[in-house]
């Protein structure tokens, strides 16, 4: 179902953004596109927009009951959410917990290994550049935030995974790594923005032994294992359960 909305902001690879009567707020349409390997593999998932939405907003409710400053605003319908306009902030924060994806691909870590402390790993948010991973350096070179807003960035990311680790624990799900974006408001507020659903975490069944039925997330479709909505069900199904 669609619902009335202004112009469109920003159409990205899986949400579209559009104006609102409030100059303040946008509408977020989650769409079923799924894509990997910056856009090398696409296909389209029925469900897959919605079930993001509904994944997205129950989590960012529960950030805020927990003091999570995030976008999210409303759930409209099934594939609908109503946000705070923020400016994004071109770098997509990477929290690992376990070595998997990239981290195990680019150093000898052993897929699957614990980390003895969460890493945050930067990229900048560029598809044209294939969001290159970013130094310390690289980043003061191109001012993308000041010092004190990577403090900032990296503390409440942090957070997140606490909260979100703790939370998924008790669904029996493993948090292994997820990426955010975060942006400012108008009040020039740090939040957490864009979605947090399992196109954007790594999410394992703690139930399962097994190293490709434990998957839930996109990596399902990334490696064409197949199953990847009934992944989603499951993780929705999960937190609904427990909310
Ligand atoms: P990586 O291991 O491929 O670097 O991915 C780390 C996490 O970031 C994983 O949970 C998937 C998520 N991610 C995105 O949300 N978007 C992306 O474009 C990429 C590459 C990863
Ligand atoms: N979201 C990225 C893309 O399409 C990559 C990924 O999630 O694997 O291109």
């Amino acid at each position: 179902m669609s619902l009335a909305h202004g112009s469109l902001v920003y159409e990205g690879k899986a949400k579209r953004v559009f104006r609102t009567d409030h100059h303040d707020e946008f509408l977020v349409q989650f769409k079923d596109d799924v894509t990997a390997f910056n856009s090398k593999k696409h296909e389209k998932f029925e469900t897959k927009g919605s079930l993001n939405c509904q994944i997205s907003a129950l989590i960012f409710k529960f950030l805020e009951d927990n003091g999570i400053p995030t976008h999210f605003i409303d759930l409209r319908n099934d594939c609908w959410m109503l946000v705070q306009k923020v400016e994004v902030i071109p770098i997509e924060i990477v929290i690992r917990n376990i070595a998997y994806g990239s981290l195990c691909k680019e150093t000898p870590l052993e897929i699957g290994s614990e980390l003895a402390h969460p890493l945050m790993d930067l990229y900048y948010k560029d598809d044209s550049l294939g969001d290159p991973l970013l130094t310390d350096a690289r980043l003061d070179l191109l001012s993308l935030v000041s010092s004190s807003q990577k403090k900032k960035i990296r503390s409440l990311a942090l957070e997140v995974n606490n909260f979100l680790k703790i939370f998924f624990t008790g669904i029996d799900l493993v948090l292994v790594d997820f990426k955010l974006e975060m942006g400012f408001n108008n009040r020039g507020e740090l939040l957490v923005a864009d979605e947090i659903s399992p196109d954007t975490c790594r999410i394992w069944d703690a139930k399962s032994e097994n190293c490709q039925d434990r998957i839930l997330d996109k990596d399902r479709f990334r490696k064409d294992l197949g199953g990847m909505i009934e992944g989603y069900e499951e993780v929705l199904r999960r937190i609904k359960k427990s909310l």
